[in-house]
Formats: C-alpha cells, structure tokens, sequence
C-alpha cells in the first residue's frame, strides 16, 4: 500500500488554508486510500524563537483539530515528532550526507534568516538544518508520497536527493519519495493581502481565518477582505487576486468552481457575504468535534501515546537500516561478542 506521510508545524494557530489546503484532503481522501501518518513536527517549532508553554499549547491543540477534522486513529496515524527518537536519530545521519551549500540554497531558510537578522536576531543552527530533520521525517518511514503546498517542494526535492544519494554510496535503504500538491484550494491567500500565503505563522492578521474563530470573527473577516478596484466579479488570478481568493474559498467550501460561480455574482458584497456563511458552515462541525474532544484530553492523549507506538515501529526497522549502512557496528548484547574479545 502507498504510504503517506505529512507533518504541521505547531508555531501558530491553525488556519482555513490548512484545513482547505490539506487537512481536509488528509481526511476525506488520503487516510482512506493510503497507509498514512500525520505528524505535528513540534521540534521543528523550536528552530526559531518560541515560547515553550505556547509550543506545548499548539501542539496539543494541532493535534486536537487533527482529529476533529476527521482524521481516524483506526484508519491513520497521527502522533508528535518528538515522542518518536527515530526523527532525530536519523536526522544525524543525514547531516552527514547532505552538504552546507545545499542546506543555505533553501529559500526558505533564505527568507527567514534574512528576516530573522534585520530583526537583530540571530538565527539558530537548526534553523538551517530543518530540511534534513525534514528529510528524516520522510524517510524514516518509507513514505512515498509527501502531501505539501508548494512551498514545500523544494524540501521535498532535497529529501529525494538525500534518499538518491545515500542509497548509492551505502547501498539501498530509502524509498525515494514524491510531493504530491492537493488537487483543491491549493493555495488560499490571505484576506488582507492576496497575493501571499494564508499562513499560520503570521499571527492575528485580519486576513487569516482560524480554524477555531467564532462564527462573527470568521464574518468580520471575509467582509473586510481586501477586494480589487472595479466591480465585476470574474475569476482572474493576475488581475483581481482579492476576488479570486474569494471565489476559490467559496468554491471550495461548498464544492463549486471558481469560474462558474463568478458568473453567479454581480456584486462583490454578495460574494463576500456568500463566501463568509460557507466557511462559517465548513468550520461549524470542526468546531464542534474539537469542543467534544476538549473535553475528553485523555482519549486524545491516548490516540497520541498509541499513535506514537504505531510510528516507532515502524521507523525503527529503517532507522537501525540506515545505522548499519552507513558503518556503525549494533551495540553490543550478545555474551558471545563480548567473550570474543
Ligand atoms: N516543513 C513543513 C512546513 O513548514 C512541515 C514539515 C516538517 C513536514 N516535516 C515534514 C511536512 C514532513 C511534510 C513532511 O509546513
């Protein structure tokens, strides 16, 4: 069977392009198709600056809406990076593959770093390691398939050549996996600025709807998105990004597409009204399945302790692989070693 692996990085609340961009993909489609894990990769929160009672905060509630999004313990496994030593384990051996130049090459370290010193920060090392815990996240599983966003896939790739690389200097050992971009919503933008990522790392904008904003936040919000200049709604990415987002949003929530709801619509304000009582509908059920489990934190801290044993097993075996591979002797158990000496 395929399997899949996908990891949410626990630095801030959850946000409507999550769950439209992939969990709601996770749930409905890859956890019934595919053997899937689905991880909150907490200690990649820790490679910039954080507060540690907000990680653990985060991590718990990502994994709470992991499962009040539909994600089934009896069907997928989701658990925490940092409860599986695989990750780390195997992280090492990559930093010994992978190579400086290809490590500060990432965009993504490119953008933070730069943001992070014109704030006078400094950066933290992890931070330009990240993409080889990354890499190990993937590995460490034989996953085939790495459902990301597109700013993912340059991690992706780099995972690929480190699985690529090490299979042909110590013999195979990695599945060589693929990023696979959600089929809808695959980007939603922010309200407030269309034209970049709804993310959930730029916190408390009023152009990023959570996953848990009351019913008349979610309104407010999609009200006052940025619209474009003019009046006809038409779906036009390049020219009229805020109505597009819209028209993607709404399109999304509710099963229709984009271009043929535009012609539904002659004004921008029946469209905002429209797109705001759609995600407040998707977001409702959510909403209320995560009240449930709050109220339950020992079903949830099970479903993590098991889902937990469930990926150690079956990292470790290709974990202890790569160890052996790559020239490192198992420890020493058997009396037999130790009387030969
Ligand atoms: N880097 C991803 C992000 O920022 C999160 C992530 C970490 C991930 N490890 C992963 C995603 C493994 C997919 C597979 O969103």
């Amino acid at each position: 069977m395929t399997r899949v692996f996908s990891g949410v990085k626990p630095t801030g609340h959850l946000t409507l392009g999550n769950y439209l961009g992939a969990m709601r993909q996770w749930a409905a489609v890859d956890q019934h198709r595919a053997d899937s894990l689905f991880c909150i990769v907490d200690l990649h929160a820790l490679t910039v600056d954080h507060d540690p009672a907000r990680v653990r905060r985060l991590s718990r509630q990502a994994a709470t809406l992991l499962l009040a999004s539909g994600l089934d313990p009896e069907l997928c496994t989701v658990f925490l990076q940092s409860h599986v030593d695989e990750h780390t384990r195997l992280s090492y051996l990559l930093e010994c593959v992978a190579t400086d130049g290809e490590m500060r090459r990432m965009i993504q370290y490119k953008e933070k770093s730069a943001q992070e010193r014109e704030r006078g920060g400094s950066v933290r090392l992890s931070l330009l390691t990240y993409p080889v815990l990354m890499a190990a996240d993937i590995l460490a599983y034989g996953a085939d398939e790495v459902p990301v966003g597109d700013d993912q896939t340059q991690h992706v790739e780099l995972t690929r050549d480190l699985a690529v690389r090490f299979n042909q200097r110590y013999g195979h050992t990695f599945v060589v996996p693929k990023a696979t971009p959600p089929k809808v919503a695959a980007r939603v933008m922010n309200l407030q600025d269309p034209t970049s990522k709804m993310g959930k790392s730029d916190d408390s904008g009023p152009g990023i709807v959570y996953l848990l904003d009351e019913p008349d936040v979610v309104r407010k919000k999609v009200m006052r998105a940025v619209t474009d200049s003019g009046r006809v709604v038409e779906y036009d990415r390049e020219a009229r990004p805020g109505v597009a987002n819209l028209l993607e949003i709404l399109a999304a929530c509710t099963g229709g597409n984009p271009e043929s709801l535009a012609a539904v619509y002659d004004s921008y304000g029946a469209l905002k009204k429209d797109t705001a009582e759609a995600v407040v509908e998707v977001l409702r059920p959510v909403q209320a399945r995560h009240r449930e489990l709050c109220a339950d934190p020992a079903y949830v801290e099970g479903v993590l302790r098991d889902g937990a044993e469930k990926a150690r097993a079956m990292a470790r075996p290709i974990v202890d692989t790569a160890y052996r591979a790559i020239g490192l002797l198992p420890p020493v158990s058997e009396p037999s070693l130790s009387a030969a000496r």
